[in-house]
């Protein structure tokens, strides 16, 4: 049975989506959508690095694979995005009560920039701060996953991008970078494993919202 329309949210929620490639962010991103449609409930889907035209055009560099980008420029060209995505859509959705859905968010580049590339920790953070206004999740889903699994299933997609063909232990970093970041806020974050089936996993995401949606909301 559906519940009722929650009508609208204040001052929004906003809910962050990470993971290794292929962990399935985008497959229950697009499966909580319908459930936020068929609920009526405004919300404001978007990715990162992305989002913006910025963003759009900060994408398309980082993901070449012809390019060599050192550590430190990639994390500021990560930032870049992130404060134009901050600023132009995910504040003024929160503002409006809407329930904000993020590809990815800063806690990537906690993980990848600094976990991944050995990037110093308080630097990601200060500059993570100034890029986001301090702006963090209400909730994070984090769907863990061997990265032997996760790359397995975007090779099936075709060309690897620049990303995924980075090396193995990389992404093993990754991996346990993620677990750490959600350790260390365990109640910020519902660590899912992604190898149970889509449909499992869309039931404990939406069970989780739910739980942790303002009371107000009926
Ligand atoms: N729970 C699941 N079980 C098995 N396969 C899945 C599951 N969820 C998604 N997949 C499949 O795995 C592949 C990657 O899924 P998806 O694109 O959603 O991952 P992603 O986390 O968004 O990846 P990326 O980081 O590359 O954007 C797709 O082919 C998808 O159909
Ligand atoms: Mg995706």
């Amino acid at each position: 049975m559906l519940p009722q329309p929650l009508g609208q949210l204040d001052p929004g929620f906003f809910l962050s989506f990470e993971g290794p490639e292929g962990a399935g962010k985008s497959t229950q991103i697009a499966r909580l959508a319908r459930r936020l449609e068929e609920m009526a409930l405004p919300h404001t889907v978007t990715r990162e690095p992305g989002g913006t035209p910025l963003g759009a055009r900060v994408r398309e560099v980082l993901l070449d694979p012809q390019l060599t980008i050192d550590p430190l420029p990639e994390f500021l060209l990560y930032s870049a995005s992130r404060a134009q995505l901050v600023t132009n859509v995910i504040r003024p959705a929160l503002d409006r009560g809407e329930v904000v859905v993020c590809d990815r968010y800063a806690d990537s580049s906690l993980a990848y920039q600094g976990f991944g590339r050995g990037l110093d920790a308080a630097l990601l953070r200060d500059i993570t701060a100034a890029a986001t206004g301090g702006l963090w999740p209400n909730l994070t889903v984090l769907l863990d996953l061997d990265p032997r699994v996760g790359l397995e299933r975007a090779a099936q997609r075709g060309q690897p991008d620049r990303l995924e063909r980075t090396d193995l232990a990389f992404h093993q970093r990754l991996r346990q970078g993620f677990l750490e970041l959600a350790g260390t806020q365990p109640e910020r974050f519902l660590v899912l494993d992604g190898t149970q089936p889509a449909s499992t996993l869309e039931e404990k995401i939406w069970e989780a919202i739910q739980s942790r949606l303002p009371d107000s909301r009926g």
